[in-house]
């Protein structure tokens, strides 16, 4: 029985997921990430290694996960038999310093360990989120146990280090690996330029514009998601996942800078989900006073796109807004010579700034083809594939 809602769109959607715990303190977040991961639209199945199920009681990981909770291995051969979907995932969250030595050791003295030695043999993805006390990782004998799961193929999600603790954050950076198992692409690196820009008119006060960075946020997911490395430059409505490199920048003369710093850099696509404007203000020195009227000069704004194709040979495809009746997206922008540009529309009704519009065209030399989602997430899962098969 589901008694939440799942999400509209469900990226998860036919994975199935082990969830195997280990006994470190941030097991408290689990049933919320249990709860996450069947939104998105997976099936979980939990097992619990003894000492974890002395932290968090298995009934509430049964109440999480809506199945009976593997607390011990019997005769069922729980450890074989969970993972007999070559497909299934193993998913360890959060890791203790313990377990993580026993799999790189070849130990396998629990329900967890013992998943990991049959996922490592059977070739089942899996994903480990290690959390502990800094001290603990910062022990050399678990960066080198973590080492050598990352040579057999185990993706170890960076913690989150906070507090002299290393993190683990869920849901959104567990959910993007998780999605990431199942990748099309291996070694490329992507630039996703985004957000609003702005301009000062005088030391407390901006001139700005209506974009929410909805589009550049889900972008950069489903771009990570497909198995790109992701730069973001720019700003986000809400924190990407720290897989992501993310350089804030707001005004235009940051975009500029950050950009031709990073473009020294190789990327194989550099994409420019961002609203930066074209024009900018001149900004006065001193607090403008608030009576009487102000007269403002905007003067034209470097183009950024312009700038980008400078230093950058790679695939380059920039977005454009623009009303219903303009046709060809390419043509606006002759100087960078894009690969292809991805065109979305404004109405009246304030579309398509926010998350609930996803109709947008994707625009090649060689060809026009629509592409519309429940929402962004969903549209930007498409535009990444197209983006995708143009690296390849
Ligand atoms: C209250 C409590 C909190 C703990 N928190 C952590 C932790 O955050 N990370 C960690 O690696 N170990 C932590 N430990 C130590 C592990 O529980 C211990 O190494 C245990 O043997 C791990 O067993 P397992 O890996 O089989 O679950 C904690 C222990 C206790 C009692």
């Amino acid at each position: 029985m589901i008694d939440f809602a799942l999400k509209e769109f469900q990226p998860l959607r036919g994975k199935n997921v082990i969830l195997a715990t280990t006994a470190s303190v941030s097991i408290y977040r689990v049933p919320d990430l249990v709860r996450d991961l069947r939104r998105e639209g997976a099936e979980v199945w939990v097992a619990m290694s003894h000492d974890s199920a002395r932290l968090v009681s298995p009934e509430m990981m049964r109440w999480a996960s809506g199945r009976e909770v593997v607390t011990e291995l019997s005769g069922e051969v729980e450890h074989i038999a969970l993972l007999r979907d070559k497909n299934a995932i193993l998913l360890i969250a959060p890791a203790s310093y313990n377990t993580i030595g026993k799999i790189a050791s070849g130990v396998a003295d629990s329900v967890t360990t013992s998943l990991a030695s049959n996922a490592l043999g059977n070739g089942n993805p899996m994903v480990v989120v290690p959390a502990m006390h800094l001290s603990m990782y910062s022990n050399p004998v678990l960066q080198r146990n973590m080492k050598m799961l990352r040579e057999f193929g185990v993706r170890i999600l960076d913690p989150i280090v906070e507090e002299g603790k290393a993190k683990f954050n869920p849901s959104v950076p567990v959910i993007d690996e998780i999605i990431r198992t199942s990748s099309t692409v291996r070694g490329k690196r992507a630039l996703v330029i985004t957000g609003r820009g702005q301009g000062s008119i005088d030391p407390v006060r901006i001139i700005a514009n209506r974009s929410s960075g909805e589009t550049g946020y889900w972008l950069s997911r489903a771009l990570y998601r497909i198995g790109f490395d992701v730069t973001v430059i720019g700003n986000s409505p809400r924190d990407l996942p720290q897989q992501i490199r993310f350089i804030h920048a707001e005004y235009v003369d940051e975009f500029v800078e950050k950009v031709s710093g990073v473009l020294k850099e190789e990327f194989d696509l550099v994409t420019v989900p961002a609203a930066i404007p074209d024009f900018v203000p001149a900004m006065s020195e001193e607090k403008l006073k608030s009576d009487g009227h102000v007269k403002l000069e905007l003067t034209p704004a470097p183009k950024i796109v312009d700038l980008i194709r400078k230093m950058h040979s790679g695939i380059l495809i920039p977005f454009r807004l623009t009303v219903t009746s303009e046709k060809n997206g390419l043509a606006h922008f002759e100087k960078s010579r894009p690969d292809g540009v991805v065109v979305n529309f404004y109405d009246q009704a304030g579309q398509p700034f926010g998350d609930s519009n996803g109709s947008f065209v994707f625009e090649t030399k060689k060809r026009r083809k629509e592409i519309s989602g429940i929402n962004k997430e969903e549209a930007c899962s498409r535009i990444a594939e197209e983006m995708a098969g143009m690296v390849q």
